[in-house]
């Protein structure tokens, strides 16, 4: 997928990753957290999530970057928020309140775009790329985040010959190939989920493992 094929996913509305429901894993995460309200919580390749509206509603401050505007202006009149646009050289950014969405690249953030973030949640977005982009991602993370920066992070795994990606399938070596030099990694939760939607046995596959991952200071 090169970013100009996400950009007609969304002109096309296929957009089957989209959960209209708040997801389940940030909520308990959140609320077992020492986060404080005002705290930064940055959401890479963002979409329209639920869990933009959610987090804000917590009083944290959110950023999401996404590359589609039509994902960001979808988001804005379906939450029924106005916002305010403005431009910068690699970002458009629209806000409303403390939700903060920039459209442009991940891969062209840097450090002073998320100022002293407390978390990332990344729900579907480092499965969302190959293996050598997520090895980009991965580096490209943890240069524009604090030492101090926690990771949520959420994957799916199942045997990649049996379907193209996205979503692409990540094992737990590989999360800690990217991420164990940096970070302490805990294993939240891992769970059988090929059963929960009729579309992955349709699909083809016959297991599907999502994995919830604490990333935290070593
Ligand atoms: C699988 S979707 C996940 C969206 C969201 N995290 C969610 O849970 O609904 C991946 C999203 O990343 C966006 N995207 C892909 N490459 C990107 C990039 N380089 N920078 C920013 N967004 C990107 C796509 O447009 C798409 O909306």
């Amino acid at each position: 997928m090169q970013e100009k094929d996400w950009l007609i996913r969304w002109q096309k509305n296929q957009i089957g990753f989209h959960d209209a429901e708040v997801n389940s894993h940030l909520k308990k995460y959140i609320s077992a957290s020492d986060l404080k309200p005002g705290d930064t919580i940055f959401l890479p390749l963002c979409g329209k999530s639920a869990d933009i509206t959610w987090l804000a509603e917590q009083d944290f401050q959110v950023i999401g970057v996404e590359l589609s505007a039509i994902a960001i202006e979808s988001y804005f009149s379906e939450q029924g928020l106005s916002f305010d646009r403005v431009e910068s050289g690699r970002f458009i950014t629209r806000s409303s309140r403390n939700i903060h969405l920039l459209e442009g690249s991940f891969f062209d953030l840097r450090h002073q775009d998320l100022g002293d973030c407390s978390l990332v949640y990344d729900r579907a977005s480092l499965i969302a790329f190959d293996e050598p982009t997520r090895t980009r991602y991965a580096q490209w993370m943890r240069s524009i985040i604090g030492n101090d920066t926690d990771i949520l992070l959420v994957t799916l795994d199942y045997n990649q010959s049996e379907m193209n990606g996205p979503p692409f399938a990540v094992s737990t070596h590989e999360i800690m190939r990217h991420f164990e030099s940096a970070f302490q990694i805990d294993i939240i939760r891992q769970t059988e989920i090929v059963d929960e939607s009729p579309r992955w046995r349709s699909k083809g596959l016959s297991s599907l493992v999502e994995s919830v991952y604490q990333l935290g200071e070593k």
